[in-house]
């Protein structure tokens, strides 16, 4: 049986399991493909484009939205995390791409009496967003493995932009052999460089201006490791130049193996600059390619 195209103005809004099986149930059977991208919100045009870049390769396009509490720390910004969800609808059905947008309550994605985690182990655990932010990944990792086996889609949609969980999602696909496919998609950034985010709306005008900084400064150190300075040296030299800036405090900048995360003591070819730094209550993240 045809199912039709849903209409721009008509987007399927699932809210529940149960629901969202039964769609990609029919689809399935239907012999089409499905592509999950999953969000939190507060949609920008990185995330848009995640959903352009995945519905080129697949039938059905699911995008979730769900501000996930267990991958926020104690003293983060769960509760001021930016929530628009009719600016959000409005966006996807813009795209005319979008067949579900799927909108879990906490209560539904976390029942009563919930005490199960993946988390994932080795190195790529143990290391800068993960030493930063204790806890973070396993709420990652538990959150899409759930929303990986409620959509079961064919290929999922993720963001170089937060390289380190792009690497610890494609761990966990791996090791639990779940059959989908991580498609990565590069940044994008604002016609100044900065990676877009949307915590980027926490910052002041001032502010700004440093965040513009970060890209600069990255690639900066990316050039001077091509050119033979060591990891260590490289990276010492862009946290000066990002407290420089006005960043309050620097989490980490560090040069890695792009696959491992393990630190690289000189460029041979390949390698990743990654780095956090704090501006007032906002964290930025941001990283590219050496
Ligand atoms: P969120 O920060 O909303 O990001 C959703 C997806 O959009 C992620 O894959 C992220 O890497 C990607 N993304 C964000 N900004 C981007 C940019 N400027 N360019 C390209 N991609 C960008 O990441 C999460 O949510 C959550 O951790 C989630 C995976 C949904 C689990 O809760």
């Amino acid at each position: 049986m045809a199912y039709p195209r849903i209409a721009p103005d008509r987007l399927l809004v699932e809210e529940t399991p149960a629901s969202l099986r039964r769609w990609s149930t029919a689809r399935r059977r239907a012999g089409e493909t499905i592509g999950l991208v999953p969000t939190m919100g507060a949609l920008h045009e990185g995330h848009l484009n995640l959903v352009t870049e995945l519905s080129k390769v697949v039938d059905r396009v699911v995008v979730s939205i769900f501000v996930n509490p267990t991958q926020f720390g104690p003293n983060e910004d769960y509760s001021r995390y930016p929530r628009t969800e009719a600016e959000d609808l409005a966006k996807l059905s813009g795209l005319g791409v979008v067949d579900v947008v799927y909108m879990p309550t906490p209560d539904v994605m976390y029942p009563n009496g919930f005490t199960t985690e993946v988390s994932v182990g080795g190195p790529l655990t143990q290391t800068l967003d993960a030493v930063a932010r204790p806890g973070h990944f396993t709420g990652v990792a538990t959150v899409v493995s759930k929303l990986l086996i409620q959509t079961m889609p064919d290929v999922a949609a993720f963001g170089e932009k937060d390289y380190q969980q792009l690497q610890i999602i494609r761990r966990m696909v791996t090791d639990l052999n779940l059959p989908i496919e991580i498609m990565p998609v590069p940044t994008v950034r604002d016609a100044h460089g900065l990676a877009l985010s949307s915590r980027n709306a926490y910052l002041s005008p001032e502010e700004l201006v440093s965040a513009r900084q970060l890209n600069k400064i990255l690639a900066a150190a990316a050039q001077r490791l091509r050119n033979g300075a060591t990891g260590p040296a490289a990276c010492a030299q862009a946290e000066q130049e990002l407290l420089a800036a006005g960043f309050a405090s620097v989490d980490y900048v560090a040069f890695a193996d792009p696959d491992n995360l393990a630190p690289l003591e000189t460029f041979e070819g390949r390698g990743r600059l990654l780095a956090a730094a704090r501006l007032g209550k906002t964290r930025l993240i941001d990283n590219m390619a050496v």
